[in-house]
Formats: structure tokens, C-alpha cells, sequence
């Protein structure tokens, strides 16, 4: 059976604003059930108002290991769980002139230890689905902007080329298991996240968007999800560019972002 053809059961982070909330709200209209987590529950529960009995919430915070371990018997409240959808997320810049490394490692605790840490109880209840013949799927939302070095994006992109080597890495050890391991790479798409960017974002597109093109994807079976093209294709040119010519471009746009 194709993903999300039947009614599935997804369990979605970061429900509660942007990409998350666009797509849990497509996936909403679909028929889907879904189970949402962030860490404030008034937004959670205003998606849950649409449809109260196809969705749970469960609130938490995706980097403490008790917390996720407390919404585990959640997961499975609808029924075997087909789908998750790893997808919170944040993004802090860095000024190199006051440097603090606390900036890298917040986007690092929260992108690649929160993604983490959602898999101590996503994995057993994928693996349980597995062992009933039915298929499971792991969605991890990445990022496209770690493919060219952005200046004050140290942390960010870091966290991001760390979160989609992670995602690479286990697609490769549970291939054996039958477990699809998905990655979602966006360009710039206008959530609260990026309404906080005061530079300009090239081929924005809105969280609605995003979410049509990420279950466009999921449905047609891709492992790959990157968009806009417009985007992910000027960034995979530039990338093939020598080193001294990337890091040239890379240094006169940090030199023009500074002005
Ligand atoms: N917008 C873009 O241009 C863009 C581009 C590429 C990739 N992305 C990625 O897409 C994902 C969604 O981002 P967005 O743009 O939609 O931003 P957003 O609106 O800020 O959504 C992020 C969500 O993550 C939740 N969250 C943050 N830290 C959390 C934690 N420790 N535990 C649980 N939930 C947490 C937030 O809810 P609470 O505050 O309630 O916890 C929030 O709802 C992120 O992974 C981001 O890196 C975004």
C-alpha cells in the first residue's frame, strides 16, 4: 500500500507553529490521525479543536529524555503508528564579533539532540508496526541551507549537515527492517521562525506551501524531499563550485550582510 493512501496514524513535533502546523492541518483534512507534541499545548490544542477524535496532544519537550519518555503510551492511542514526522526545530544565528558558543550548542540541543531523543520512543513503536507487516515511516525535517556556508549560520547549519548525516546514516541501518527513513530539506518558508530574519530570504515560499509539497512527497514514496527547486537547485550548483570560489561568494555575502 502507498503511504498515507489509507487512514494513518502520525505522530508530528513542532506541531504547533509553521511547517508543522500547516502540515499537520493537511494531513488533518486527508483523514489522517494524528498525535502532536511542541512545548506549549494552547496551540496544540487549538489544532486538536478541528477534529477532537483523530487528534491527541501530547505536549513535550523534545530534548528531555524524561519528558519524551512520559508521552510513549501516547503514540500508540489511534493504533499502530505508521508515520512520524520529526520536525522541530529552531534556528539562532551567531554574531561572530561577540562570539558565544552557547548559540551552536542550543541549535545543536534542540535540532540534532531533540531529533534524537524522539527516536528512544519512536523507534519501538515503528519496530512494532513493522512486526505486524505493515509499512512505517520516519520523517526527519532537515534543512537545505547547510549545503552552502551562510554566514552566522555556524550553529544552524552545523545542526542541520549533523541532523541529515544522522538521518542518512539510519536510513542505512534500518533498511534491513523494512523502516523508510525520510529526509525533508526546505529552502526559506514563512513561519514565526523566519519572521524573525531581518535579511532577505530568496524564493519564500508560505507554510501552506511547504506542508503541500512535504505530503505531496511523503505520498508519492520520495526519500527526498527538497523545495523550492528554484532554491535547492541554485544552492546544489553553487556547491559544485571550486572551495576558493564558494568561499569568496560566501565572505562578500557575510561582508554585504554586515552593511
Ligand atoms: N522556516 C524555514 O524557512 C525552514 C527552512 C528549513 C528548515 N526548517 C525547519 O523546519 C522545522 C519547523 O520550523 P518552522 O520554520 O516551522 O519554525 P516554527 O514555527 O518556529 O516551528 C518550530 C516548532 O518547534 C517547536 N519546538 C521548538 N523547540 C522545541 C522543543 N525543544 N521541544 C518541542 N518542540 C519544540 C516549537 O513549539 P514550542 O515553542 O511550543 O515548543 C514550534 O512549534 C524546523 O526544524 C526548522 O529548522 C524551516
Amino acid at each position: 500500500m502507498r503511504r498515507l493512501e489509507a487512514p494513518s496514524n502520525i505522530w508530528i513535533t513542532g506541531a504547533g507553529s509553521g511547517i508543522g502546523e500547516a502540515v499537520s492541518r493537511a494531513l488533518l483534512k486527508q483523514g489522517h490521525r494524528l498525535v502532536l507534541t511542541g512545548r506549549r499545548s494552547e496551540p496544540l490544542e487549538a489544532i486538536q479543536s478541528v477534529s477532537r477524535d483523530r487528534v491527541i496532544v501530547a505536549p513535550a519537550d523534545t530534548t528531555d529524555r524524561q519528558q519524551i519518555e512520559t508521552i510513549a503510551p501516547q503514540l500508540e492511542s489511534h493504533g499502530d503508528l505508521n508515520m512520524v514526522i520529526l520536525n522541530s526545530g529552531t534556528c539562532e544565528y551567531l554574531d561572530v564579533r561577540d562570539y558565544n558558543s552557547d548559540v551552536i550548542a542550543n541549535n545543536l540541543r534542540t535540532n540534532v539532540i531533540g531529533t534524537a531523543r524522539c527516536l528512544d520512543i519512536a523507534l519501538p513503536a515503528l519496530r512494532r508496526t513493522r512486526a505486524k507487516g505493515q509499512p512505517a515511516t520516519l520523517v526527519i525535517v532537515s534543512s537545505s541551507a547547510w549545503w552552502f556556508p551562510f554566514g552566522r549560520a555556524e550553529g544552524y547549519g552545523a545542526s542541520k549537515a549533523a541532523l541529515s548525516y544522522f538521518a542518512h546514516s539510519l536510513r542505512a541501518d534500518l533498511a534491513a527492517e523494512g523502516i523508510d527513513v525520510v529526509v525533508v530539506s526546505p529552502g526559506f518558508v514563512k513561519t514565526p521562525l523566519t519572521d524573525r530574519n531581518d535579511f532577505p530570504m530568496p524564493f519564500l515560499v508560505t507554510a501552506e506551501e511547504a506542508a503541500r509539497r512535504i505530503t505531496k512527497g511523503l505520498a508519492a514514496g520520495k526519500h527526498e524531499i527538497a523545495f523550492p527547486k528554484r532554491f535547492t537547485w541554485t544552492l546544489r550548483l553553487l556547491g559544485a563550485l571550486p572551495r576558493s570560489i564558494i568561499d569568496r561568494m560566501s565572505a562578500a555575502m557575510a561582508r554585504q550582510s554586515d552593511n
